[in-house]
């Protein structure tokens, strides 16, 4: 096991057998997060990239079975930001020291894509990178969002089984996904994708799959996570994904993709209160710090218990500073786009 460790560190190369029996191995998982850091730190260095994320609408049209923002969950209060308030939460964002601004929403058609358009124009005048997470969207609106200045797109696959995507999203399909991963790329989104970890019925088989997707597809960003279980979806009563698998897939990621950007994810420390830091300690290079008034927090309920419901910018701002510190890295005074080396 440690060999194929090795063989991964060395040429960041595996076969989808050689994954399978990684991601089932309990016994080196300690060697392995030591070599996914050590790779992050040849690759991508000491330096932390922060993104301050503006969840500026939790409408939502799909019904993604996971998902607390699920058009047929009716217990959440749907809210939408206006453009002055998403522009006024970015210029905070920015006078906070954030250099990319992450513009995420439930999918929906309630922004015109003209709408859109404006508010990145608006922001971009501030000089910072723009990020959207705000769905699928058809080729021309893809197009017309690059042009008004977007930076990069995080669209998570989720998962590559058929089988299971089919299962968790009613009306909604993989290779239409897949379709929009490759027209992001090819138009010159820094694309991001991901996973989750623990979804019911998910195999070690089709994670070891997603994992290939990824590195296909040349993924710029991977941003993975556990599934948590949400009270009001149909997958409420089923069991959660573990943090050490997520951490473990992670760290497998960045070893086969030495050097793309990897958040440390919300969902990580969700559960455990300690999650960011170990996985900036075991691959990541990346935080998504909200940025969002507190007012909106408790809205924004894609899971349960999600951190950071009762704080606001500032503080989220100055706890992941310390954090980070405490660890001996450094925050990033850079855009952070990916570094091809
Ligand atoms: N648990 C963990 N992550 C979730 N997401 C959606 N629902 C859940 C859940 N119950 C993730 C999805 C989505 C991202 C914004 O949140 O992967 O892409
Ligand atoms: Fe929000 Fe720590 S990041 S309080």
């Amino acid at each position: 096991m440690k060999n194929l460790i090795d063989k991964a560190f060395y040429t960041h190369n595996l076969s989808y057998e050689e994954l399978i029996y990684l991601i089932k191995d309990e016994q080196f998982n300690e060697y392995l997060y030591s070599k996914a850091d050590e790779t992050r730190k040849i690759f991508v260095g000491d330096e932390i990239h922060l993104r301050g994320l503006i969840e500026f609408s939790n409408i939502c049209k799909n019904n993604c079975q996971y998902c607390g923002l699920q058009k047929n969950n009716h217990k959440i209060d749907r809210y939408k930001m206006s453009i002055d308030e998403i522009y006024q939460t970015a210029k905070q964002a920015v006078i906070m020291g954030y250099k990319t601004i992450v513009l995420q929403s439930g999918e929906s058609e309630v922004y015109s894509v003209d709408e859109l358009c404006k508010i990145i124009r608006k922001i971009k005048l501030l000089n910072v990178a723009i990020t959207l997470s705000i769905g699928e969207k058809n080729s021309d609106e893809y197009k017309e969002l690059k042009e008004a200045g977007a930076d990069r797109f995080l669209l998570r696959i989720e998962t590559t089984s058929p089988k299971l995507y089919k299962a968790l999203h009613p009306s909604m399909s993989l290779s239409k996904r897949m379709a929009c991963l490759h027209y992001l790329k090819k138009i010159g989104f820094e694309t991001g994708t991901g996973n989750l970890i623990g979804l019911p019925n998910q195999t070690d088989e089709s994670i070891a799959n997603d994992i290939l997707f990824f590195k296909e597809l040349d993924a710029d960003m991977v941003g993975l996570g556990p599934f948590i279980p949400h009270n009001d979806t149909p997958l409420g009563n089923y069991k959660g994904g573990t943090f050490e698998k997520a951490l473990k897939v992670m760290a497998i990621t960045r070893l086969l993709m030495p050097n793309i950007n990897i958040p440390a994810t919300t969902a990580m420390e969700t559960l455990n209160p300690n999650g960011r830091i170990i996985a900036l300690q075991s691959g990541a290079n990346v935080v998504m710090p909200n940025v969002n008034e507190t007012k909106y927090r408790s809205k924004y309920e894609i899971y349960p218990n999600k951190i950071c419901i009762n704080d606001n910018p500032d503080k989220c701002r100055n706890c992941i500073e310390a954090k980070i510190k405490s660890i001996g890295r450094t925050i990033s005074q850079t855009k952070g786009f990916r570094l091809h080396k």
